[in-house]
């Protein structure tokens, strides 16, 4: 909690007056919000479009102004939590299900700032099942065709009903084990037929603000 909050707030010093910013998704990128609310509030002018529904009802909340990304074309800064970060900064996203508008937010974007507790950090992307979204047409049909990939897969459940995206997409959370080349793995997966998008960001954050535990932050940059 501590962590998350450290790091949601550190991220939120990179926005200067008049940045289009996308607002992520999540329980960390929520300390992020909040401090922009603040921020906002105490005279900040920004514009920021949000990642998910949810995001954008506490955006709202908070009195930050909201634009579609269609009005913008592209935006200044990202910031955003991440299930798992590599060495490399390639990123697993998608645990709470927003990693369609968070992937399309982030290559909008000019700085992907990732927020993560020291928890995240990884040698290797894979231990966390991959979120693939795809469409609800004959999803098993699509899962069938993702297992090819030597994966085991489970489509994502909540209060014992199929998880339906904000687009109107399920999600299936794939086991592929250690992810040995996640680029080639984000474009083998999105040639499939029903699939959406994946939850790999390959090669798109910039910095990583890394909370501890113990109070300390740590800001890695490529
Ligand atoms: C939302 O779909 C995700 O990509 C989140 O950004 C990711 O799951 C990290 O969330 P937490 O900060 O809550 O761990």
């Amino acid at each position: 909690m501590k962590a998350k909050k450290l790091t949601g707030e550190k991220a939120a010093e990179y926005i200067e007056a008049g940045m289009i910013i996308g607002l992520g998704t999540g329980s960390t990128a929520y300390y992020a919000i909040k401090k922009v609310g603040e921020m906002v509030r105490n005279g900040l002018k920004v514009k920021a479009v949000p990642t998910s529904k949810e995001t954008a009802k506490l955006a709202a909340e908070e009195g930050i102004e909201l634009v579609e990304l269609a009005e913008v074309n592209s935006l200044d800064l990202t910031i955003d939590g991440a299930d798992e970060v590599d060495p490399q900064f390639n990123l697993i996203k998608g645990g709470g299900g927003a990693l369609l508008r968070e992937k399309i937010v982030a290559s909008a974007t000019e700085k992907l700032i990732i927020v993560v507790d020291e928890s995240k950090l990884v040698e290797h992307l894979g231990a966390f099942p991959l979120p693939v979204e795809i469409t609800p047409f004959s999803w098993k049909y699509t899962q069938r065709m993702i297992e090819k990939f030597s994966c085991s897969s489970e489509i994502r459940k909540e209060n014992g009903e199929i998880f339906i995206t904000d687009n109107d997409n399920y999600i299936l959370d794939c086991n592929f084990g250690k992810i040995k080349d996640p680029v080639k793995l984000t474009v083998e997966l999105n040639k499939l037929p029903g699939v959406v998008e994946n939850g790999i960001f390959a090669e798109m954050a910039e910095i990583v603000v890394v909370g501890y535990n113990d109070g300390h932050i740590e800001v890695l940059e490529k």
